[in-house]
């Protein structure tokens, strides 16, 4: 276990905010099975700030939900730590990488690995990034359905190769697609919740046996492209993130070392790639559930406007934020929203119960991009990749990404229904669609065809 773990304090109702006295393992098991609905249930019945008492926690997880509390846990950085916090996912994306870093370093790193993610040099991967949809375009259309999300990876792992690794040979590119798919496979990843001791490597057929062989296959991959790209005569003309990183330095001159290199990459292939692909893949799906917003949608998109495709992306980002939440450590005794919060204990902001507030979102289940071509309700009310010093650092990307993937694809298809609306699931601290998103993309030359051809009849 982590030391944010064994510090963690147990559960004392006079020291927490309120919760349900249902046992730990019910609670938990109602969140892995709707996550959405649950939470929602105790926020409506305790307010913005309530206890969860699920695994891996031994005393309970402070939620915080609507735009005060929202703020409080991003941006008041004296009462709520970043970095140790990420203790559950550490071990699988590296316990230097910035996610996990705790301040004051988490600030040194930050600013070393901003440069490459800034707005203006994102767009220079515009066309890259069009090429590789144009590409898989073929294998989504047509047919009775597809699920989006697994499409989507296979998209959005190759864009994160390209631009994190420089990789651009197939084979490597096919090479490292292979190790980290059965490295993030959900039932590689369900290692982190088991109890420490069986975490451990027990041998190859362990779970903890598999996931540390799994881990050294994509860490031995990584570190071969650090080393082969420390030695490359052309680096200072690469435009890649490792090439980038491997000349940056802080203000006292310091770089980062091959330990730190290697938890950083890792650690932004992980963050950057599902992420961006469940949000294309709950985009598509709500789309295809909600034919006047997708009719309003291509029509503006064909008049050369892309207002509501940003206002699009929001509302997905609104009703289904691919992160749940971000998590912090309280750094001493303190409260939120009235209620106690002891040192140590972990707090996580949960992004849906803000998304879903009915003072800030009128309706706020109905999905309807046009609420967000006005002002929107204020700064925290809406925050898919997170706020304060530790908000998203691949934002441009993902939404180069995302907005890429809509426009080819809404102008070559339209997305229909392929099945009843899915469920939303956890997996890790990710809202995925329970079938994968699954929608059919019916070509719009055959859409029309069909329509010309009703008409007639
Ligand atoms: C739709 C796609 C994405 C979503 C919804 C998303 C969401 C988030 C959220 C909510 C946080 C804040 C976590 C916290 O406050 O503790 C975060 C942080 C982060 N994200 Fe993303 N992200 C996405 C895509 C990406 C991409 C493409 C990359 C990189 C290539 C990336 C890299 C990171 C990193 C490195 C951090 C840590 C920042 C820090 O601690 O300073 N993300 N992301």
């Amino acid at each position: 276990m982590s030391d944010a773990f064994t510090r963690e304090p147990p559960w004392d109702p006079r020291r927490f905010p309120p919760a349900s006295r249902a046992p730990r393992p019910v609670q938990t098991a109602r969140m892995l099975r709707d996550p959405l609905a649950y939470a929602r249930s105790l926020r409506r019945r305790f307010g913005p700030v309530f206890s969860l008492r699920t695994y891996p926690y031994r005393g309970a997880l402070v939620c915080a939900a609507g735009a005060a509390a929202n703020r409080a846990v991003l941006t008041d950085h004296e009462r709520f730590t970043g970095g140790d916090a990420a203790a559950l996912l550490a071990p699988a994306i590296g316990t230097r990488s910035l996610i996990c870093t705790p301040p004051p370093l988490h600030l040194t790193h930050r600013k070393l690995l901003l440069p490459p993610f800034h707005g203006e040099r994102i767009t220079r991967w515009a066309q890259r990034v069009r090429e590789l949809v144009h590409g898989g375009l073929p294998e989504l259309l047509g047919g009775d359905g597809v699920p989006v999300r697994p499409w989507a990876q296979r998209l959005t792992l190759d864009v994160i190769l390209r631009v994190v690794l420089g990789l651009t040979d197939p084979a490597r590119v096919a090479t490292f697609r292979r190790a980290l798919n059965a490295y993030v496979a959900t039932g590689n990843l369900a290692v982190l919740f088991l109890p420490g001791p069986l975490r451990r490597d027990l041998g190859p057929l362990s779970p903890g046996g598999r996931f540390h062989r799994l881990r050294t296959a994509v860490w031995d991959l990584t570190r071969e492209e650090i080393a082969a790209r420390r030695a490359a005569p052309d680096r200072a003309h690469r435009d890649d993130v490792l090439s980038m990183l491997l000349d940056a330095r802080d203000e006292h001159g310091a770089g980062l070392d091959d330990a730190q290199l290697l938890d950083e990459l890792t650690g932004l292939v992980l963050a950057g790639y599902e992420t961006t692909a469940t949000t294309i893949a709950w985009t598509l799906h709500l789309l295809a559930h909600h034919p006047a917003a997708r009719d309003d949608l291509i029509a503006d998109l064909d008049a050369g406007s892309d207002r509501l495709l940003k206002a699009t992306v929001k509302e997905s980002g609104r009703l289904r934020p691919a992160v749940y939440n971000a998590m912090r450590t309280a750094a001493h005794d303190t409260e939120l929203g009235g209620h106690p919060v002891p040192r140590h204990a972990f707090v996580a902001a949960l992004f849906p119960l803000t998304h879903l507030d009915p003072e800030l979102w009128p309706e706020p289940d109905a999905f309807r991009p046009g609420r967000h071509l006005g002002p929107d309700p204020g700064p925290y009310a809406l925050t898919p990749f997170g706020g304060g010093v530790r908000r998203c650092i691949g934002v441009s990307l993902a939404q180069l990404e995302i907005e890429t993937a809509l426009r080819e694809i809404l102008a070559a298809a339209v997305p229909e229904p392929a099945g009843p609306p899915e469920p939303a699931r956890l997996v890790a601290v990710t809202i995925v669609p329970a079938r994968g998103g699954r929608v059919r993309l019916r070509g719009r030359q055959e859409r029309r065809a069909a329509a010309a051809h009703v008409r007639h009849l």
